[in-house]
């Protein structure tokens, strides 16, 4: 079993998707080991995103994350990085396949809906930024 870290961004909480995102995320069959709801400051989401700091859109990614809560999660599976990702389609919501989730909740580029991790460094690096051991059930 590996486990990935997951978002629900602010834009799909304020369409009111974080539930059909949820249902999705079952449906596939993962195991949601932990989740809260937060409101981040343009620092924490900063802090979430440094290795994108010298890309262009870092400022606008970090307005965004911090313009309304998200939901923070981590999700476990066989092969979960891979299939959060799968399932979360691509970056661009307009590039992304039919039936993903940035297909049917993204917006733009930057505001698409959810976030996964891209590798195992990642995951352990973003779940320790929102979790503590004691919170992953
Ligand atoms: P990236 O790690 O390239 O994509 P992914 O989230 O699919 O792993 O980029 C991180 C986030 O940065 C992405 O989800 C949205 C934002 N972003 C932009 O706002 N503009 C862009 O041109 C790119 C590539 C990303």
């Amino acid at each position: 079993m590996e486990r990935t870290f997951a978002i629900i961004k602010p834009n799909a909480l304020a369409d009111g998707n974080a539930g059909k995102i949820i249902s999705r995320i079952y449906e596939e069959g993962f195991t949601i080991v932990g989740l809260k709801k937060l409101y981040l400051s343009k620092i924490e989401a900063e802090g979430f995103y440094h290795v994108h700091r010298e890309r262009p859109f870092f400022d606008e990614l970090t307005d965004f994350m911090a313009s309304g809560p998200c939901i923070v999660m981590v999700l476990q599976a066989d092969n979960a990085i891979t299939r959060w990702r799968e399932l979360m389609g691509a970056t661009d919501p307009a590039e992304a396949a039919e039936g993903t989730l940035r297909r049917e909740f993204g917006k733009s580029v930057g505001v698409n809906a959810t976030h996964g991790s891209d590798a195992p460094e990642t995951a352990a690096f973003e779940i320790g930024y929102f979790f503590s051991g004691l919170e992953l059930l």
